[in-house]
């Protein structure tokens, strides 16, 4: 170097060649690295065939973009990086103004074709357009893509699953005798790093990444680099828009045994709560994969709440049967007995009602009689006339007061006959009827709290 600068200044006039060198086209020329230089492009860049390419893998996460579990499909968002060794790759950083690295595009190398086993959709966006050559020969490409993968979901415990997707990434031909694939960072630092990084997560918690090398036994067989990626579900928006609306719905059920059973009422409340219930579930279809052998255990807790609901009803429809048997029954029993005393009852209402309403008539028909009698001509029997009048006026009060007792008399009939009604002892099958709902209703609310105990337990422990 020194010497150099010394040669520099002796021969001024040759200066240029002195500043050329300090440029990245300098050490592409010196290392004829040109767009369609087919040493670099075309083959695997080893001097000896024998030796194999040592590529290794760093992989961050940087988003969880989306989860679907319906399609089984993983889209997160990596990034990548790629390093191996180029053997046609070297040169001296002291002859070109300490130049360490050039990036150069990425069209111009031979690049090992690595692949993602689990990926079903290529990445739309293009690659990054350049990879960094070192003076050393070591070749770095750096890429951010957006994978869509395949995932084996476990929804089981959905909402409180902790799913785990692996990115397995291994070449397309090249075998473990031409490649070998090795990762660069072990799990803690892939956690960390993508800890780091991470910034987004969809409705999930990235937990760990989890690094696995798989060499192959053989040199025929491939090098495999697996990247499990653990999540949680955030299960707090499940929880309210689901777990919690279906046990609402069994609170309302379970209220509406306070409802009389008389009247159609408690029946149809019971449906509309059951339709409910209905429809969370065909959201619930919508969200789970028809994939899983075992039903899920948010499919147990909808069908078992469901089944209970159900039960439920179908006791109501028996209570009210049981009750519509006792009133039949009734009718049927008392019929000659009741339908006598009632003609008797509303027979001697109508009589007395007549009596009344005669009464009144000839009330009437005696005001007359006391008017006519005062218009006739008071010359013929002034004294009697007079006589008359007075006894007819007497007779008159005495008859009002007469319809003033039977009116109370009519008031107090009618109050007896009501209270007789009111009084009438409920009949067999309904008192059997209350009897069932109270039992029922006791053995409902056991079964329901095992029923959930049961479903929150298997959650918390599976
Ligand atoms: C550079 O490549 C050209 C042809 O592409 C060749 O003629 C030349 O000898 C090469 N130079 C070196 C130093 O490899
Ligand atoms: C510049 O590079 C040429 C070869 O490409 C070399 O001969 C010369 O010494 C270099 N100049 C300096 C100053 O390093
Ligand atoms: C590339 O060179 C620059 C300076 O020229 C240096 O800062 C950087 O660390 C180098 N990168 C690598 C990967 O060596
Ligand atoms: C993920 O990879 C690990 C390690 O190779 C393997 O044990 C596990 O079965 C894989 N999981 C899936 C879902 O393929
Ligand atoms: C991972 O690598 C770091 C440094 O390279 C090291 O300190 C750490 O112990 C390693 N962890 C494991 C689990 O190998
Ligand atoms: C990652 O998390 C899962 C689940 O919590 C655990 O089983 C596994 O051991 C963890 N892996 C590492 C490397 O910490
Ligand atoms: C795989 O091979 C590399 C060296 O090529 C070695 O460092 C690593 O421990 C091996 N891994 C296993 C699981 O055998």
């Amino acid at each position: 170097m020194i010497l150099a600068g010394f040669l520099c200044l002796l021969f001024l006039t040759d200066a240029v060649n002195c500043q050329d060198n300090c440029s990245y086209q300098d050490v592409l020329n010196y290392l004829n690295l040109t767009m369609n230089n087919e040493l670099f492009i075309m083959t695997r860049p080893v001097k000896n065939y024998k030796q194999p390419t040592y590529v290794s893998l760093e992989v961050l996460l940087y988003a969880i973009l989306d989860v679907v579990e319906k399609e089984q499909k993983f889209i997160p968002y990596v990034w990548t990086v790629t390093r191996w060794h180029n053997d046609f790759i070297s040169w001296d950083p002291n002859q070109f103004c300490g130049i360490d690295n050039v990036s150069v595009p990425t069209e111009i190398l031979w690049k090992p074709d690595l692949t993602i086993e689990e990926m079903t959709e290529k990445d739309k966006a293009p690659p990054s357009p350049y990879l960094t050559i070192s003076d050393k020969g070591d070749v770095e490409v750096q890429n951010d893509q957006v994978l869509v993968s395949t995932c084996r979901m476990h929804t089981y415990n959905f909402p409180f699953d902790i799913q785990s997707c692996n990115l397995s990434f291994k070449s397309v031909i090249h075998t473990a005798k031409d490649l070998r694939l090795q990762p660069s960072d072990n799990s803690s630092e892939a956690t960390e790093w993508s800890r780091e990084v991470m910034r987004t997560q969809y409705e999930w918690l990235f937990i760990n990444m989890t690094v696995t090398a798989n060499n192959a036994s053989d040199p025929l067989g491939q090098d495999i680099v697996v990247y499990t990626i653990t999540m949680k579900r955030r299960s707090v928006l499940y929880i309210a828009n689901f777990l919690l609306p279906v046990l609402f719905f069994l609170c309302l059920d379970l209220a509406s045994f306070l409802i009389s059973d008389r009247g159609g009422e408690k029946l149809s409340f019971k449906v509309t709560v059951l339709l409910a219930v209905t429809v969370l579930q065909l959201i619930l279809n919508e969200i789970l994969p028809s994939s899983s052998n075992k039903i899920p255990l948010i499919a147990v807790y909808c069908i078992g709440i469901f089944a209970l609901m159900m039960l439920s009803l179908f006791e109501t429809i028996f209570v009210m049967y049981l009750m519509e048997k006792d009133s039949e029954s009734e009718s049927t029993e008392t019929a000659g007995d009741q339908s006598l005393s009632e003609s008797c009852d509303k027979q001697g209402k109508a009589n007395f009602y007549s009596c009344h309403r005669e009464l009144q008539k000839w009330i009437q028909s005696a005001c007359v009689c006391d008017v006519s009698a005062d218009e006739t001509p008071s010359e013929l029997l002034p004294v009697a006339e007079e006589d008359n009048s007075t006894k007819l006026r007497e007779e008159y009060h005495a008859l009002e007061k007469l319809s003033d007792e039977l009116k109370a008399m009519e008031k107090t009939l009618a109050l007896l006959l009501n209270s007789r009604k009111e009084e009438e002892k409920p009949g067999y099958w309904t008192r059997l009827a209350k009897r069932l709902n109270k039992v029922f209703f006791i053995f409902y609310v056991t079964i329901v709290s095992l029923f959930l105990v049961f479903i929150f337990l298997k959650w918390n422990i599976a």
